[in-house]
């Protein structure tokens, strides 16, 4: 059966992109996964989860096995309530909305604002779930790069200016993670973050901000846009996947009750409640600040591992970037294409992603690559530089 004649125009037109997941490498056993985003297994809360899992169902019988009926659920709101005041967000209740997982909001942003008209900016590398997600509404993607200190809101204002001028539609929103950003580990320098939020206001375009690797931060605490924003312009993403359990589904958005009334007619999954319950159980037990101190802690020196392992063992032409947070290392290696380098590498028993996964037109970022120092135990992280160095020496010399 011709399954595609039956598609809506929308599908359709979505199809002719990659299958989402094309940019997930095969990992053979024995590999060192330095591809992978997930976090460090021994911080994953196992036993917590479990206990807390026992409690609400000893407590509350059935309830949170229903649509609705367990209080856990609205104590999820108000910790992530609390959660956003320390971090000095400032919203009530009805600006919240619990979703499952980051990528359930982005979507949801992303099907409110975006039709196959909507111009939208992204950053350059960015993230490419997110990626996928806006190409499922628009083609009409605009690309800014990203260096060390984030976004390039000089790029951008120019070419607001341009289109401007030039008569051109302008972007309707603008999706950035300008905290230790997926896959670059860079971040949004203060200067920058006030640019973006005045050229937001003259350019009268919104801001997704995508914060899911915003806790763990290896200094200071990053200050977000949306701690930032006067005019209700910033939807502020969150995620506990990073800091919590991936698996458990639990993403919110921050923004203005207007938007969150909107994004909650149509979100029709019925949410999740005994993962939200289960979450709000776990997260009453749990003291929030040693966790993440214990969290911060480890994936620092985890990144400290790797970022020495690349100063002793990568040739010379190899640079990188030094991140102060977050799980993710970007590194430049002139000359060589990393999406042909990959089989080479997980031969020699080491997995990256290629850059060119990040970015909008694949002929970018060719000679670029992401490492995650979340996954793999220290060990591992000084195994598998050792093995990605020795592929990149011989290549081209083989
Ligand atoms: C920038 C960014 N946003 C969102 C997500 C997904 O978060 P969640 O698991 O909450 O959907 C990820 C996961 O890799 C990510 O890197």
């Amino acid at each position: 059966m011709n399954v595609s004649k039956y598609f809506s125009e929308h599908i359709k037109s979505s199809m002719k992109h990659e299958p989402p997941g094309a940019w997930m490498p095969v990992v053979p056993e024995g590999c060192v996964r330095l591809s992978s985003g997930f976090p460090d297994t021994s911080l994953v809360p196992v036993n917590d989860l479990q206990q807390a899992v026992t409690r609400l169902l000893n407590e509350e019988k059935d309830l949170p096995l229903h649509y609705v009926g367990s209080p856990k659920i609205d104590q999820l709101q108000t910790w992530l309530l609390n959660r956003m005041n320390e971090r000095d967000i400032h919203i009530k209740l009805e600006e919240l909305l619990v979703t499952s997982g980051a990528c359930q909001a982005i979507d949801l942003v992303a099907r409110m604002l975006m039709d196959e008209e909507t111009w939208i900016v992204v950053e350059s590398p960015t993230y490419m779930e997110a990626l996928e997600i806006f190409q499922n509404y628009t083609d009409r993607i605009l690309t800014v790069p990203v260096d060390k200190n984030g976004i390039l809101t000089e790029k951008l204002e120019e070419m607001l200016a341009k289109r401007n001028r030039e008569n051109q539609p302008l972007p309707k929103v603008l999706y950035t993670i300008p905290t230790f950003q997926n896959p670059t580990g860079t971040t949004l320098s203060f200067k920058r973050r006030k640019h973006l939020i005045e050229l937001a206001t003259t350019y009268d375009f919104l801001i997704m901000e995508d914060d899911a690797y915003g806790e763990l931060h290896f200094d200071e605490p990053v200050q977000t846009l949306k701690s930032m924003d006067q005019t209700g312009r910033v939807f502020y993403i969150g995620s506990l996947s990073k800091v919590v359990a991936p698996g458990m589904r639990i993403g919110w958005i921050a923004a203005d009750q207007q938007w969150t009334e909107t994004l909650f007619r149509f979100k029709k999954d019925l949410d999740h409640p005994f993962a939200q319950a289960t979450m709000a159980t776990y997260l009453a037990g749990v003291n929030w600040t040693a966790h993440l101190v214990n969290l911060q802690s480890l994936y620092q020196s985890k990144c400290g591992t790797l970022l020495n392992a690349l100063s002793a063992h990568m040739p010379k032409h190899v640079t990188w970037t030094k991140p102060n947070g977050g799980y993710f290392v970007w590194l430049t290696i002139p000359g060589t294409d990393t999406a042909d380098l990959l089989e080479k590498a997980t031969e020699a028993g080491v997995s990256y992603i290629p850059g060119k996964h990040f970015y909008l037109k694949q002929e970018d970022g060719l000679d670029q690559m992401r490492l995650s120092f979340s996954a793999a135990d220290e060990n591992e992280i000084v195994e598998g530089v050792k093995r990605l160095a020795g592929v990149i020496s011989s290549w081209g010399r083989s």
